[in-house]
């Protein structure tokens, strides 16, 4: 692959330099405690190779939606005990009323973490003069942030146009990776897309059938296109109004040669709750009052088959309602077979965006895959053919 943007290994000698590095500390937290580190880890290999060169480095980042105001629950403080935790050496709080005089005392090889850059209001604005007082922090900018590169914020952004700018460890591997994901893929490719509603995803959908060469679709949107192709899905999830737009993209889909396919056995249940009664059935025999909550076991086989003649996987979302078992079944074993795929070298696989990291890991088979992106909101743009705009001001 052609990289069009500069990484560490360009960046020269940084001993004695200011690097700030926009990494991604978004992490859930529960009574001040954070409740899954992934992000924090993610940040390591870049904070820990530049300070091992010797260079002062400050990290940047948001923390929650603060809106420009100070807000104490959101003040990355709460985050720098648990990221010193998991970077193994000291990191110290940036207060940033002081931060020019801290940053000058900073010793070669330190590590400090910034206030929260969402309490600036010009942060978001990606404002001339924010972007200013940040870059007057530093001599070089890395973004390392990729989960953040679709907000066109000032540390996400605007530096990138003021400083020396470069990807660092965890950007350049969420890069590689989509590369070999959709840029430039080993064919056939498949893509699998659940998740509840198709509203949210009809930009996503609408781009992977001219991508790929099979869309595996799940999750309660299948309902919506099995109601557009005719089928009576009972109580289900459903969005009606939407199956007129289904129709069209399995339109786009034929005539781009994407084969789609919807599950034609389902496990309906009348009650949506731990472990109700059950009835695994076909499609087109979903009682009045009942729900489709997960693919059925024959068409999750049949799946598995498809991915076997696949050599690249894009996973997004999960296949059935997969936090309340017993309807973790489809995605469970189709991960299991996307994770067995890719150990024996036959399957590029890789997933990203909001349910999916949980449901992996609840299949245990997360590590198994090529790679799991960290990114939410980042990913699904970046399955929508979008330009992110972090990553656009990477380019050379
Ligand atoms: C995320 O959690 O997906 C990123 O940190 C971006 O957060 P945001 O949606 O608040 O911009």
């Amino acid at each position: 692959m052609a990289r069009n943007f500069k990484t560490l290994d360009d960046m020269g000698d940084v001993t004695g330099k200011r690097v700030l590095v926009r990494e991604d500390l978004n992490v859930p937290m529960a009574d001040g405690v954070v409740t899954d580190d992934t992000r924090l880890r993610a940040a390591v290999s870049t904070v820990a190779e530049l300070a091992d060169k010797g260079a002062k480095v400050i990290v940047l980042a948001h923390f929650g939606r603060p809106k420009g105001q100070r807000d104490p629950s959101m003040s990355l403080a709460l985050v720098t005990l648990p990221f010193q935790q998991v970077l193994g050496r000291e990191v110290r709080f940036i207060d940033d009323q002081h931060a020019a005089e801290v940053i000058d005392k900073m010793q070669d090889g330190e590590v400090g973490i910034l206030e929260n850059t969402r309490f600036d209001p010009g942060e978001e604005k990606n404002a001339p003069d924010t972007i200013e007082r940040l870059a007057a922090l530093g001599d070089l900018y890395v973004n390392d942030a990729f989960s953040a590169a679709h907000r066109a914020h000032a540390s996400t952004e605007g530096l990138a146009h003021k400083l020396p700018a470069f990807a660092g460890r965890q950007m350049e591997a969420e890069l590689d990776a989509l590369d070999k994901a959709l840029g430039n893929p080993e064919h056939p490719v498949a893509a699998v897309v659940g998740g509840a509603k198709v509203s949210s995803k009809l930009d996503v959908l609408r781009h992977l059938v001219e991508k790929v060469d099979h869309l595996i679709i799940g999750g309660g949107m299948a309902n919506t296109f099995l109601a557009a192709r005719g089928v009576n899905v009972g109580n289900s999830l459903c969005e009606h109004d939407l199956t007129g737009t289904a129709e069209e993209i399995l339109e786009a889909a034929d005539k781009a040669n994407c084969t789609v396919h919807l599950p034609y056995d389902v496990v309906v249940a009348k009650e949506f709750k731990p472990n109700p009664p059950t009835r695994t059935v076909n499609v087109h025999e979903v009682a009045a009052d009942e729900m489709i909550l997960d693919v059925g076991p024959a068409a999750t086989e049949a799946l598995g088959d498809v991915l076997k003649n696949c050599r690249t996987l894009v996973w997004n979302g999960p296949m059935g309602a997969f936090e309340t078992p017993p309807f973790d079944a489809a995605t469970v074993a189709l991960a299991k077979t996307a994770a067995a795929l890719t150990k024996e070298g036959s399957l590029v696989s890789v997933a990203g965006g909001g349910d999916t990291v949980a449901a992996l890991n609840q299949a245990g088979v997360a590590d198994d895959f090529t790679f799991v992106s960290t990114a939410g909101g980042a990913f699904l743009e970046w399955m929508e053919g979008k330009e992110l705009p972090g990553v656009a001001a990477l380019a050379r």
